[in-house]
């Protein structure tokens, strides 16, 4: 299946997104490309150099043309995410500082421009899984096959509860909630690229999936379209 196609997976924060498109890629030896953490990678330099994502924007657009946020082949199909020519680290992307953040900086229309550009970059590998939330939407607009993965809001906060690092320490099912909703509110309703599903995305729903089912359901209609 060497064929070059983009398949994407946008969703809201805890959906199962992530671990779906990974299991998807696998299952089609296609490369995975996960662009919020291309988001959380620029969040944490941006908290890095002291810069409030809240109050000073213009100062994120500022740094842009110095930074180098990108994938870069690693063995096999694995792609390794590089924060100026380092290893990005999980502690770097996933901490709840930059997750508190991120959503900020992901709306300065200037940042989308430089890492949508990149984004696209990805498409030159081949059979490629992008996940995000403006895939089918902005990056691959004419993209094969769009799916669209959402959970109901307690699953999403019990799933992210487990997810390491993810969440400060003593975090409550109800603590969580909230800032999920408080990320989702800032999503969809941010004037560039807000969180939707693309007009022609397949919903998927997986509050009540195990993951291997929802794998295999997308990796089914993902055979039978490039059959
Ligand atoms: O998928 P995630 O939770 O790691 O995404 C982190 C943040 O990045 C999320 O608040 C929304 C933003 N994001 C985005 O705006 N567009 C994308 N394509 C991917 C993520």
């Amino acid at each position: 299946m060497a064929e070059i196609a983009q398949i994407t997976l946008d969703g809201p924060a805890a959906s199962g997104k992530s671990s779906a498109a990974q299991g998807l890629a696998k299952e089609l030896n296609a490369y995975f490309v996960n662009t919020g953490d291309m988001y959380r990678a620029l969040t944490s330099v941006v908290l890095s150099k002291g810069i409030d994502p809240e109050t000073q924007p213009e100062e994120i657009e500022k740094i842009l043309p110095e930074q180098d946020i990108r994938y870069v082949s690693g063995e096999g199909l694995e792609l390794l995410l590089q924060i100026n020519g380092q290893l990005a680290q999980a502690s770097q992307v996933r901490s709840p500082e930059v997750a508190a953040k991120v959503s900020l900086v992901a709306k300065v229309p200037a940042v989308r421009q430089w890492l949508v550009k990149r984004q696209r970059q990805s498409a030159e590998l081949g059979l490629i899984v992008m996940e995000g939330r403006d895939i089918g939407t902005v990056v691959f607009p004419e993209a094969k096959f769009k799916f669209y993965v959402s959970a109901s809001p307690l699953v999403r906060a019990q799933r992210r509860l487990v997810q390491e690092g993810e969440v400060s320490e003593g975090a409550t099912v109800e603590k969580v909630a909230a800032e999920i909703a408080k990320r989702d509110e800032m999503d969809m309703n941010r004037a560039v690229s807000p969180l939707k599903p693309a007009e022609d995305a397949i919903k998927v729903d997986t509050s009540d999936l195990p993951l291997e089912e929802v794998i295999s359901l997308m990796a089914t209609i993902v055979r039978k379209g490039l059959s």
